[in-house]
């Protein structure tokens, strides 16, 4: 079976190291901190053993999945890879002197793929002795849960690396959907709306705990804060300022002051163990908790009308990719269908009506929303 070679073993590239040795590859895992590498074992092990202890996970199969995976105490040990994945820190350039790195050290047919979230995959290609042999494969957070992978084809991929990188990630259990690359591929542009809502409520004077209760009592697994607590403060602020950066400041992508707050003062969530609601859990749902959800799921639905616009992705992906990626109960349009028309498109004049200037254009409809919904 193919090799697989994983570099970075935070939460996501232990998760994605497990993702294929579940599916029997043996993985190559390196992590440039001596302490991340010797406790990823541990780490995984801890992880697995509620499900050991409940009878979903078999003992034996939880020890032969540790033995798949083989922690190298240098990148080199990665040449013999048929796919190496980094999933290290969100940073142009720590990430393209990486696979400089790993592309100078294995095979020419060797297939490279990047887990970002939030930068042009092409870029970092156009850094490369070998641009074809990269793609991107974005996996969600919990990798091993989430059964999204985005896969990010930039102008110059190969069909084969594509190929490879698509059959190995389908085989491991995961719907593999192809995005362009463009700023947050689909589901993270599309998600903006989730989170900026709620910062937009936040600022206006509501509780975290009120709106996430309000998104769990409308069927979504996790309300917005608590869901930025889990992928991580400054992972939420490195996608929004990309995408804000990418669409010129478009309002629509406003960066929040309380989100560069939470990172300044270190308030990342889980990984900090202080989040903006972590680790507390939401209340009880607001009495308007209606009012709520209907301005979330208006801007979601007016997001990815502007992503269909621009050519980025069928309007079925996208419910589709939103459905997996997020669990979401429903995607952008089938939520606003729910609402029907008039209630969204009425939703989104009250809501540019009564934005501060700055921010009334978040909420300009696009032209083919009617149309989608
Ligand atoms: N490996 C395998 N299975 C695991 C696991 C692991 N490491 N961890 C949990 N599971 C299994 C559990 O055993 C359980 O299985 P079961 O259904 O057979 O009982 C199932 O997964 C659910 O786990 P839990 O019961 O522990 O937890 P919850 O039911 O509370 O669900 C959750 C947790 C899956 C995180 C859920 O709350 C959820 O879906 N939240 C939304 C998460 C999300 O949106 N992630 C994407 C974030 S965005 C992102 O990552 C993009 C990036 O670019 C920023």
């Amino acid at each position: 079976m193919e090799r697989i070679g994983i570099v970075g073993l935070g939460a996501m590239g232990l998760g994605i190291a497990q993702v294929y040795a579940q599916a029997g590859h043996t993985v190559v895992a390196f992590d440039a901190s001596t302490a991340v590498r010797e406790s990823s074992l541990d780490r995984l092990r801890s992880s697995l053993e509620p499900r050991v202890a409940s009878g979903k996970l078999p003992a034996e199969e939880l020890a032969l999945l540790l033995d798949r995976i083989a922690i190298a105490p240098d990148l080199s040990a990665l040449a013999p890879c048929d796919l190496v994945i980094e999933a290290v820190i969100e940073d142009f350039a720590a990430k393209r002197d990486l696979l400089r790195e790993i592309e100078a050290m294995t095979a020419p047919k060797t297939v490279l793929a990047t887990n970002t979230s939030a930068l042009s995959v092409g870029a970092l290609a156009h850094a490369l002795t070998r641009p074809e042999n990269l793609v991107g494969l974005h996996f969600f957070n919990p990798a091993p849960v989430m059964r999204l992978v985005e896969l990010v084809a930039h102008k110059g991929a190969s069909p084969e690396a594509l190929s490879l990188a698509r059959t190995l990630t389908g085989r491991a259990g995961k719907e593999v959907i192809a995005c362009a690359d463009s700023p947050g591929f689909i589901v993270n542009r599309c998600a903006r709306p989730y989170y900026g809502e709620a910062l937009a409520l936040l600022e206006e004077g509501r509780s975290a705990s009120d709106i996430d209760a309000a998104m769990l009592a409308a069927g979504y697994r996790m309300g917005p804060f608590s869901l930025i607590d889990l992928v991580g403060a400054d992972i939420n602020l490195a996608a929004t300022r990309g995408l804000s950066a990418a669409m010129t400041n478009h309002p629509r992508y406003h960066v929040f002051k309380a989100l560069e707050d939470q990172v300044s003062e270190g308030r990342l969530g889980r990984k900090s163990g202080k989040g903006f609601l972590f680790p507390a859990t939401p209340g009880p749902a607001p009495a308007d908790a209606a009012a709520i959800q209907l301005r979330i799921e208006a801007t979601l639905a007016n997001e990815a009308a502007t992503l269909v616009e621009a050519g980025g992705a069928a309007p079925d992906d996208i419910d589709r990719a939103m459905r997996l990626g997020l669990n979401f109960p429903r995607g952008p349009f089938e939520g606003a269908r729910r609402h029907g028309r008039e209630s969204i498109l009425s939703e989104l004049v009250r809501l540019a009506r009564l934005a501060p200037a700055r921010l009334a254009g978040r909420y300009a409809i696009c032209d083919n929303l009617p149309d989608l919904i």
